[in-house]
């Protein structure tokens, strides 16, 4: 067996690891319990540098990295993945020649990615999308927050279910709403920041979890809605705080453009109902409108209902009967629907297949040598 000379065992003490670049190979390295091993250094799952994983020694045959990027395990011996997984990094034999760690030309094991029996998201890794040339899917999104044994009258959520049956009864659209505090989702954990490929399509959270519940809003807002509703109240000057919570786990969409040139919302309307005992109605569709215009979402005319009473409406236990009672709110409701499908009806008819995207993209973000 040929072996290539990486870097002085002197470099690699014990209780360290790292990666090491030599020709087109690079290899992490591990020295643990006297023990020095190497794997490929490009985790199988999307590329994370184990060189810079995480070390977890259970016992003397149990010595694990992790992924730095999304945690997946690698046996330092044997390149396997914990018990349960056939899944293995590729492993290089080691030998230790005149003071220089020296590894094998090829690995003695090669990586293999093991079939997870069927893939729960399939749907969403290869964009089976529901829409077609004539529907018209409108989807509810209602970000208010209460405690759901103890229910009670919310002015932004009421108006948003008034608003689907106006869609369904007036325009014949299939509607449907989702409840953010019904869904059972993890934050957005910002792999992102470790590299920008971690942050993946489908999401990373989605991978670990088939089960969180932002898949339901990845499933009806990419592949089934033409026109997304979302309804917001206002708390301290800003959206819900678990609108941004669903935000920020939409970046996962909004990477696709940056890393992979990929569009995944075309032809999409959004609109809003935005509803507060006090103000900043405007600051907060500003910061919404500016979101979705990042997803690729295109608005109608006049795209948000506003409802607030000034700063010192204090006395909420009017605030729903007055808004509902309200001329202003029932007509409101009725024509943010009426340009939200029309706008629908015209834009399904464009060809977005050329889109322009004039978004940054990892592409032009020079490198630290430029
Ligand atoms: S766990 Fe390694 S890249 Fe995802």
């Amino acid at each position: 067996m040929q072996y290539i000379p990486l870097i002085p065992l002197s470099d690699l003490p014990e209780n360290t690891h790292k990666s090491v670049k030599q020709g087109d190979k690079t290899i992490a390295l591990f020295h643990y319990e006297g023990i020095i091993s190497a794997l490929d250094h490009a985790c199988i799952h999307k590329g994370g540098d184990l060189g810079e994983g995480f070390i977890q020694i259970l016992d003397a045959e149990e010595r694990y990295v992790a992924c730095p990027w999304h945690g997946w395990q690698y046996n330092l011996k044997t390149g396997k993945a914990p018990n349960g997984y056939k899944d293995r990094q590729a492993l290089y034999d080691v030998i230790v020649q005149d003071g220089m760690i020296c590894v094998s030309e090829k690995p003695v094991k090669d990586a293999f990615r093991a079939e997870h029996g069927s893939d729960p998201l399939a749907d969403l890794r290869s964009l089976n999308y529901q829409t077609t040339a004539t529907s018209l899917n409108v989807l509810g999104i209602s970000t208010t927050n209460m405690n759901r044994d103890l229910p009670r009258p919310s002015t932004s959520e009421t108006a948003l279910q008034n608003a689907l049956d106006i869609a369904a009864s007036k325009f014949g659209a299939q509607t449907k709403i989702i409840k953010l505090r019904e869904l059972n989702f993890r934050h957005c954990e910002g792999y992102y920041s470790r590299h920008e490929k971690a942050c993946t399509w489908p999401c990373s959270i989605s991978e670990m979890d088939e089960n969180d519940g932002m898949n339901e809003i990845y499933r009806s807002m990419v592949l089934w809605a033409d026109a997304v509703i979302l309804a917001t109240p206002i708390r301290w000057g800003n959206a819900s705080s678990l609108y941004y919570k669903m935000a920020e786990r939409l970046n996962t969409v909004q990477n696709q453009i940056t890393i992979n040139d990929k569009v995944l919302i075309k032809n999409k309307a959004v609109s809003l109902i935005i509803t507060g005992g006090q103000d900043n109605v405007q600051g907060v569709a500003g910061q919404l409108n500016s979101f979705f215009a990042d997803l690729g979402f295109t608005f109608p005319p006049f795209n948000y209902l506003g409802w607030s009473r000034g700063w010192i409406a204090e006395d909420m236990e009017n605030n729903y009967t007055r808004f509902f009672k309200n001329r202003y709110v029932k007509r409101s409701v009725v024509d943010l629907v009426t340009n939200t499908v029309k706008l629908v009806q015209q834009i399904k008819q464009m060809d977005a297949s050329q889109l322009q995207t004039p978004k940054p993209k990892i592409s032009e973000a020079g490198s630290l040598s430029e």
